[in-house]
């Protein structure tokens, strides 16, 4: 076995199960790019105080750099990632690589690999976010004339447009992209040059190692930067959220898919088959996608339990953020692409939504018709109810019912009665802002399209 970094109290040896159990280099790996370029800007803040001098810093930044590059070639074996690239430096460069890390801990060092690291994905997840709204706004211009019952408690309640179903889960994500690009500014504080926990002796310009790295603000308590965490359980907290529109979105086009809808069909690309009946076609996607939220909750509530009640700074415990993380940021990222390629592919069947549309989904803008004839809401509502009921019981749509029939309701019906049972009208009618009218479902594109664009 490799010699510790830490051996030198020791006498006795560590146990083997220990070894197994403290090792995490199995999944820090990951991290190893961040680790390098954390390592390649603390040697250059040493040169600036005048512990490295400028050909030391030569060599371990070059020493580095190769380290990087071995990683292409396989994995070492290591207590954690910055003992296996500290390790590799020295065998690579001799002693010099031992200058690297004075004044620096491995605390200061993985808080800022985390956060690093975090911050690239954080790229990638956004982008990724993105692509599913543009697919979804892409969808809801191009079958705006696709109108279907819009429910509640799954029960027909309104005609709306197809588009502004699925303009409501983009608003949804819209939300989720506000609200990652809000949080960045806080994954975004430099912990390196906090130290063990005290802050950096050698006074080291933090500011100088912000700039290299790219973070928006350094930590301005070294306690604080090295025992943080906050900013792992916001980012599973967001995935969290995001996850939830992921499921409820997904919940929706299983309804739909259904026979008994209808609605829609998944391309065979998102679909799985059964081993036993061979008509089966499940969307195993959406059910995976519904599933995999509540491996994400779990990720985020099972390292909010690992933080609470820990003391100050640094305590082992916190190498418990990585695994959850690194699935959350997986999960997410994997969630997104899924959920873009169910939406781009699958099949919309307007004639199904078209045929759910019964004309007791046209009940409230009976109701309304009769307010524009002077009449007070809470009346109308009654004497439509009243119409439903009736139809209802002759076993007939609200437009088989005649003239007379409503006449004795109320006697403000009239021959203009026939412009309420249209579809098309009455989702027309809903034109101020937010409602299912052409307009207002192309202005949500717009505002969509828009928040793409940064
Ligand atoms: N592998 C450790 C982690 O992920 C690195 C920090 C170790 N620091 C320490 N004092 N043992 O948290």
């Amino acid at each position: 076995t490799k010699q510790k970094l830490w051996g030198g109290r020791f006498t006795g040896k560590t146990d083997p199960l220990m070894h197994e159990f403290n090792q995490s280099l199995r999944y820090d790996k990951r991290m190893h790019a961040a680790d390098i370029r954390g390592s390649i800007a603390y040697a250059k803040a040493l040169t600036k105080v005048g512990i490295l001098t400028a050909e030391e810093e030569k060599k371990i930044v070059e020493g580095l750099q190769t380290v990087g590059q071995e990683w292409e070639q396989g994995v070492p074996d290591d207590e954690d990632i910055h003992t296996a690239n500290e390790r590799r430096l020295s065998e690579l460069i001799g002693p010099l690589g031992g200058k690297l890390h004075t004044g620096r801990s491995r605390n200061d060092q993985v808080a800022t690999d985390m956060r690093l690291w975090l911050l690239g994905e954080i790229k990638e997840v956004e982008a990724g976010l993105k692509g599913l709204i543009r697919v979804m706004v892409e969808r809801a211009d191009t079958e705006k004339d696709i109108l279907l019952p819009g429910y509640t408690h799954l029960q027909r309640g309104q005609p709306i447009r197809w588009s502004h179903l699925l303009l409501s889960h983009a608003f949804s994500f819209h939300a989720d992209l506000q609200r990652l690009q809000q949080l960045t500014p806080r994954v975004s504080v430099l912990p390196l040059g906090c130290g063990a926990l005290a802050g950096n002796p050698f006074v080291v310009d933090r500011e100088f190692l912000a700039k290299e790295l790219d973070f928006q603000s350094v930590a301005e308590n070294s306690l604080y930067g090295v025992g943080d965490r906050d900013f792992i359980v916001e980012f599973m907290m967001w995935a969290s959220l995001a996850m939830t529109h992921i499921s409820r979105m997904a919940e929706d086009l299983v309804i739909y898919s259904t026979a008994e809808f209808g609605f829609v069909s998944l391309s065979d690309a998102y679909s799985t088959g059964s081993s036993i009946m061979p008509q089966k076609k499940n969307p195993d996607s959406l059910e995976l996608l519904r599933g995999k939220s509540g491996r994400v909750f779990g990720n985020m509530a099972g390292f909010l339990m690992t933080l609470k009640g820990l003391p100050s700074t640094y305590n082992k415990d916190l190498q418990e953020d990585k695994e959850p993380l690194f699935d959350v940021v997986d999960t997410v990222s994997a969630s997104f692409q899924i959920a873009e390629g169910v939406v781009a592919t699958m099949e919309v069947h307007a004639d199904k939504m078209r045929q759910a549309l019964t004309m007791d989904v046209l009940a409230t803008d009976l109701a309304d018709y009769l307010v524009r004839k002077g009449i007070p809401f809470r009346e109308t509502h009654h004497i439509s109810g009243r119409a439903v009921a009736l139809a209802e019981s002759r076993k007939c749509q609200l437009n088989d019912l005649t003239l007379e029939d409503y006449r004795s309701l109320n006697e403000k019906f009239a021959d203009d009665i026939h412009s309420v049972f249209d579809f098309e009208a009455s989702v027309e009618r809903r034109e101020s802002i937010g409602g299912t009218s052409r307009k207002m479902v192309d202005r949500q594109i717009s505002v969509l399209r828009a928040s793409l664009e940064n």
